[in-house]
């Protein structure tokens, strides 16, 4: 399956924004002429900044385009991240480098099966000097927090960070302490370890926008990284990296967003889609209402990215998989024939009609 903006195999189109311009609304496209002058302006410069957003990580990590791009369609959507990876794919790189090039606080959390929820969140710290209990604030308390393998720490302490990032709030001792702004949460996990983990409840999953794959590189791209070590570079040096977006960027991309136009008939598309997840013989359990609502949210920010004011049928195929693949449950007996959620939604695209 090809369309033009496809995400491709495994993930979110690696073009997000490389062509500004490319599909920039005709004068008689379906809401051209929606937002008022002044916005417009400065949604265009948010375009751009997000665009060279790329290209600052692009300095390095080699590849890895559509991962950068789901990265950013979820910070326009205000949503978080699983991202899914063998060790050693530069994750934690393409995060670092990410908040580097956006001005974002960053903090990174190991999780491991000892680390309590106050290890993540914070806690109340008995001051000597003032004999009173002080909150000390924990590593949530950023814009990027990278929270590794966050399927080795027990539900307690995963529940803490969901409970975080559901309420962008931390509370102690009844006092809410609210999380700054953008706060995004990138959770990684290791596909092909199962020892020793204790994998998220679909009730959880279900809180993430999106999961990621991050894939090996190509040969080329390993080549070309190899290169660059062999010149010198250091992956813990970013001062090449230079910050061309920011949190003003991201929100004026929002409001962007926010304006998108959706034609009843993509609506009806995304519902469709969703509802053919949940009649599937493959699947036990199906997309909910909420999975609907972000793929509606993520094609939306895709159209934006991709120089349009409108969703189109394409805009929801592209950002299906991504969005959807961790909100279905194959039923073991799918499983064991070789069945896997990107292949069950592949077929779904396939068969639900879409709108013309
Ligand atoms: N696509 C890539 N581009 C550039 N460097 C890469 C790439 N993939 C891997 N590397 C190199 O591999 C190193 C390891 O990357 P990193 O620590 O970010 O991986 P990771 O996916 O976070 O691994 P882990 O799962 O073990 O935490 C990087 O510092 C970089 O030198
Ligand atoms: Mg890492």
């Amino acid at each position: 399956m090809n369309h033009p903006v496809d995400l491709g195999k495994d993930d979110v189109p690696p073009g997000a924004g490389a062509e500004p311009g490319a599909a920039a609304p005709s004068a008689g496209a379906p809401g051209a002429d929606r937002m008022p002058e002044e916005v417009r302006r400065q949604a265009e410069i948010a375009r751009a900044a997000l665009t060279a957003l790329r290209r600052e990580v692009a300095k390095t990590v080699v590849g890895q385009d559509s991962v950068v791009t789901g990265l950013v369609i979820a910070l326009l959507c205000r949503g978080h991240v699983l991202l899914e990876g063998v060790p050693g794919t530069a994750k934690t790189l393409l995060i670092k480098t990410l908040s580097h090039a956006l001005e974002l606080d960053f903090k990174r959390v190991q999780f491991t099966p000892d680390l309590m929820p106050g290890d993540v969140t914070g806690s109340l710290v008995y001051d000597n000097r003032t004999s009173e209990f002080e909150f000390r604030e924990g590593p949530v308390f950023t814009n990027l927090l990278l929270a590794d393998e966050i399927n080795r720490t027990p539900p307690k302490t995963q529940a803490s960070l969901l409970e975080a990032m559901e309420e962008r709030q931390v509370s102690v001792e009844g006092a809410a302490r609210p999380l700054p702004d953008p706060f995004m949460v990138c959770a990684t996990q290791n596909p092909i370890e199962y020892e020793g983990t204790y994998p998220l409840p679909e009730a959880q999953l279900d809180r993430f926008l999106v999961k990621l794959t991050v894939p090996v590189p190509t040969r080329d791209e390993e080549i070309t990284m190899l290169q660059r070590h062999a010149a010198g570079f250091d992956p813990r040096d970013l001062s090449e990296v230079r910050p061309v977006a920011g949190a003003a960027e991201l929100a004026a991309g929002r409001a962007a967003v926010r304006a998108v136009h959706l034609d009843p008939k993509v609506a009806a598309y995304v519902v469709d889609l969703c509802r053919a997840t949940r009649q599937s013989p493959s699947l036990q359990l199906g997309v909910s209402p909420r999975g609907a609502t972000a793929l509606l949210a993520t094609a939306r920010a895709w159209a934006w990215l991709s120089g349009r004011d409108y969703v189109t049928p394409d805009d929801v195929k592209a950002l299906a998989r991504p969005t959807l693949r961790h909100r279905v449950q194959l039923r073991p007996e799918a499983e064991l024939e070789g069945a896997t959620a990107d292949g069950v939604l592949e077929g779904i695209l396939a068969h639900v009609p879409a709108p013309r």
